[in-house]
């Protein structure tokens, strides 16, 4: 199998995953309209084309210096990627410096991803806290079951590139250190329910712009 036919097989394993009955055949976000708990209301299906369904987004990597964790996502979701509304599944291009991360995370849905250059370390922990994590060469495949923290690490000396499915169309995307650091929690009520002390709160305050350096 070739690249392309690998990717493309990736892709096709999915949907197949979630067996959701529909009365449409799809449903392209309006995105001009509000979103709700199942998705976006459609746009007029006589004003579709088939590039609607085509997502040309992943043909260059992202900018992985713009990054603390010297790694970027692309994502195809249904915000850009509209005709995905409704659908169940989404897709990211992945690129991760040399000794850059894709930080510990969790979403609301399983992802699986395939590896098409350089060599990683992905892992995820289980909520009974057992790590289950190993070195990912070319082509190989590992699924990070929904909900369960994970991760990914180049630990080659070339960039990584991998591409990720995950089932929903909009997975959320909750960091770990970007919770912990981004918000406007007092800084002392951090501290707190981590066991994480003040300064280090600081610390990822100043890198992720989190504010209220409050202690009570
Ligand atoms: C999207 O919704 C707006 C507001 O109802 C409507 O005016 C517009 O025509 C819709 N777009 C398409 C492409 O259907
Ligand atoms: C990537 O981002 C860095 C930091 O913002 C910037 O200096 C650089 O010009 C960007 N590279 C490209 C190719 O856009
Ligand atoms: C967690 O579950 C795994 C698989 O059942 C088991 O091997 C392991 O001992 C468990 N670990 C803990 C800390 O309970
Ligand atoms: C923090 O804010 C600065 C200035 O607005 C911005 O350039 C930077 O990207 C922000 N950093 C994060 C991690 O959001």
């Amino acid at each position: 199998m070739n690249l392309i036919q690998i990717i493309l097989l990736f892709t096709l394993i999915v949907p197949f995953c979630i067996a959701e009955q529909s009365v449409v055949d799809y449903c392209v976000a309006n995105l001009t309209l509000p979103k709700t708990p199942g998705g976006y209301p459609c746009i007029d299906e006589n004003k579709l084309t088939s590039n609607d369904f085509v997502f040309t987004g992943f043909h260059s990597p992202g900018n992985t210096s713009e990054s603390v964790f010297k790694s970027s996502v692309i994502r195809a979701n249904d915000d850009t990627f509209p005709a995905l509304n409704g659908l169940g599944l989404a897709m990211s291009r992945i690129d991760i410096a040399v000794g850059g991360v894709v930080p510990i995370h969790t979403h609301r849905v399983s992802e699986i991803i395939i590896v098409i250059e350089g060599t990683i370390i992905a892992g995820f922990i289980g909520t009974n806290h057992t790590a289950y994590y190993k070195t990912l060469y070319k082509y190989d495949v590992m699924i990070f079951p929904h909900s369960l923290l994970h991760f990914q690490v180049n630990v080659g000396d070339t960039p990584a590139l991998a591409f990720v499915s995950l089932n929903s169309a909009n997975p959320g995307f909750q960091t770990t250190s970007l919770a912990l650091g981004a918000n406007d929690l007092p800084t002392e009520i951090v501290s707190k329910i981590t066991l994480l002390d003040e300064e280090e709160v600081r610390r990822l305050k100043a890198i992720f712009n989190g504010t209220n350096d409050l202690i009570l």
